[in-house]
């Protein structure tokens, strides 16, 4: 939720790589932005709604300074207008702050401003906006820009990372308490940034900010620090090995479809790169009285595929639960207890606030994740990378069938055949690299274009393809707005079977396994009361009006279904005219609860 860019180095236009870095960040939040740049005369500031990527450069170029920040939005305290965009300053513009996160106490801070300055004083709706005000006061009162800082800091309840910079001081503080922060090292260079994929055209070596920590950065030298302490922190430099082409559309219209597609290779590598960490993992997993997999989201579709998963190949009794109703499972975590977070960015709240209270009730905490040095790594005593690679559009795709592969191997490692595990999975791999073809995105297509108008949707699946069906559902309203619901095809007729009429389309996921005919009955009800059928299965059947034939890879069958699906929302979505990359109202990393 919301991107901050920050650069401080020798290039005189560093706005220009503060706009290249936002365009970069805009999956984290796009409904307006900002930049500002430190000239000689001042800050040049300039907010405005929508997306930054629709703005030349050519606009920037002539306002020279080599400190720059910037900040792509997604709006949580204030609605989207220019004016609640970041930066927000001080009273007379001499300081400006970017901010990623919720100051939770901010109405009594702002009560806090206004004795001291009145109400005049605010220009916005926003929490982020008591940030400068507050470093302006302590300013006044006589402390210098880095005390005034670190004081508020301290006032500050919540979560937040927040970059500042002082028009009459050569350095930049950046902050980190609870939102993401990295910064990169480059030759005479330093990037802030929410995240890597900002900085990867100029550096792959960071530092990762940890919680309660900020950063002194000028020109020449960067400095480390305890906020609440001030005593100086020792880094440790860290390499991104992805490779900003990865993070690239790579000739694709859309970064959807390029993930979506890159899932031809992703399975095999999963397996390659994931054998050791599975293996440690899974001697955890085994030693664990009660294990919980909690995430948001596709993560936590993958956490009840997982659950099907260890009852099915481990025999091991496992609790899915979303990560924002924790709540339900607390009384039941004790030293004991494992609870595995599930998570593509490692930065969503509600997971890490659900690893704060497992940890406060002695449990322990591992991670399946995508992206290295993220909250969710740091917080865990173990983690398992999917390896998926930089994830850019905001609909997860390719995470989410590197999770269930991670998943899938954990089970076989807890049987101790991980081998066999992984020779599945790689045969897996290949079958789909095959079917993976245009050939198959125009079948889908062409099934789109005949249900494209229609504004509801459902979507069945039975044992693994149960949360299989809930994940179609989710992709297809998030990217196509079209009303989608996934159920156990066994719930159809207690009660969702009343909204069926002539040509709604339905969804039927089918494997090749022992649900197969209680899943192609529930089909029949369906058409029975008119609906389209679209199958998704390793055969045709009858009652399908459509059918979308996947490769029979026998347990791993619903990974080819759930490709299936995401290429079918890929082309609702683009069909019905919309960028499937950036979906109204939302963002791809979810930091706020
Ligand atoms: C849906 C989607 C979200 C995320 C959820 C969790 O396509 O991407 O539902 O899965 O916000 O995000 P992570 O995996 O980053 O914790």
């Amino acid at each position: 939720m919301c991107g901050i860019f920050a650069y401080v180095g020798n290039d005189n236009q560093s706005v220009l790589k503060a706009v290249r870095g936002l365009k970069d960040l805009e999956y984290r939040g796009y409904d307006s932005w900002g930049v500002a740049v430190k000239t000689p005369q001042g800050f040049f500031i300039r907010k405005e709604t929508g997306k930054i990527s629709n703005i030349p450069e050519t606009d920037f170029e002539k306002h020279e300074g080599t400190m720059s920040i910037g900040h792509t939005r997604w709006a949580t305290h204030g609605g989207v207008s220019a004016y609640n965009a970041h930066p927000h300053f001080n009273r007379d513009k001499s300081l400006v702050v970017v901010h990623n996160g919720i100051i939770e106490n901010h109405d009594a801070l702002r009560e806090e401003i206004a004795a001291v300055f009145g109400n005049d004083v605010f220009r916005s709706e926003t929490d982020t906006e008591v940030i400068p005000l507050l470093i302006d006061i302590c300013m006044e009162r006589g402390l210098s820009f880095e005390n005034a800082f670190t004081e508020v800091c301290k006032k500050l309840h919540g979560r937040f990372a927040f970059v500042a910079l002082h028009k009459d001081e050569p350095y930049m503080l950046a902050a980190r308490d609870g939102s993401p922060l990295v910064m990169g090292l480059a030759e005479g260079e330093y990037f802030i940034a929410s995240d890597t994929p900002a900085f990867l055209d100029y550096t792959n070596e960071v530092y990762f900010f940890d919680n309660g920590e900020y950063a002194k950065i000028s020109k020449d030298a960067v400095t480390f620090f305890n906020l609440l302490s001030g005593n100086h922190v020792e880094k440790k430099k860290e390499k991104i090995l992805w490779e900003k082409e990865s993070a690239s559309k790579g000739g694709h219209p859309h970064f959807m479809l390029k993930e979506i597609l890159d899932q031809r290779e992703l399975i095999e590598n999963t397996v390659r790169l994931g054998g050791p960490a599975v293996s440690k993992a899974a001697q955890t997993l085994e030693k664990a009285d009660n294990i919980f997999f909690t995430a948001m989201g596709t993560a936590a579709h993958m956490g009840m595929v997982g659950e099907y998963l260890f009852s099915r190949i481990a025999k091991k009794s496992v609790q899915a639960v979303y990560a924002a109703e924790f709540d339900k499972v607390l009384p039941f975590i004790n030293k004991q207890s494992l609870v595995c977070g599930i998570s593509q960015s490692g930065e969503t709240a509600d997971l890490l606030e659900a690893f704060k209270t497992t940890k406060k009730k002695g449990g322990k905490i591992m991670s399946v994740i995508n992206v290295r040095g993220s909250s969710a790594e740091r917080e865990s005593f173990l983690s398992v990378p999917v390896n998926a690679g930089p994830e850019r559009a905001v609909a997860s795709t390719k995470a989410a069938t590197a999770q269930f592969t991670i998943l899938t191997l954990l089970a076989y490692a807890l049987i101790g055949k991980r081998m066999q595990g992984e020779k599945k999975l790689t045969n897996a791999s290949h079958a789909i690299k095959k079917w993976l073809t245009q050939e198959l995105l125009i079948h889908i297509s062409h099934i789109v274009e005949t249900i494209k108008h229609n504004e509801d949707l459902y979507v069945i699946g039975k044992s693994v393809n149960y949360p299989i069906a809930l994940e179609a559902a989710l992709k297809i309203k998030e990217v196509s707005y079209i009303h989608a619901e996934g159920f156990a095809a066994g719930e159809l007729k207690h009660g969702t079977l009343a909204l069926i009429e002539k040509g709604t389309p339905c969804v039927v996921l089918v494997s090749n396994d022992e649900y197969k005919q209680d899943v192609l009955n529930a089909a029949q009800e369906l058409k029975a009361r008119g609906a389209t059928i679209i199958g998704i299965s390793p055969e045709a059947h009858p009652v399908f009006d459509h059918t979308i034939v996947t490769p029979d890879l026998e347990n791993e069958t619903p990974m080819a279904l759930m490709i299936s699906s995401q290429i079918l929302a890929y082309y609702l979505a683009t069909l019905r005219g919309l960028d499937p990359d950036k979906p109204r109202n939302l963002a791809k990393s979810v930091t706020v609860k």
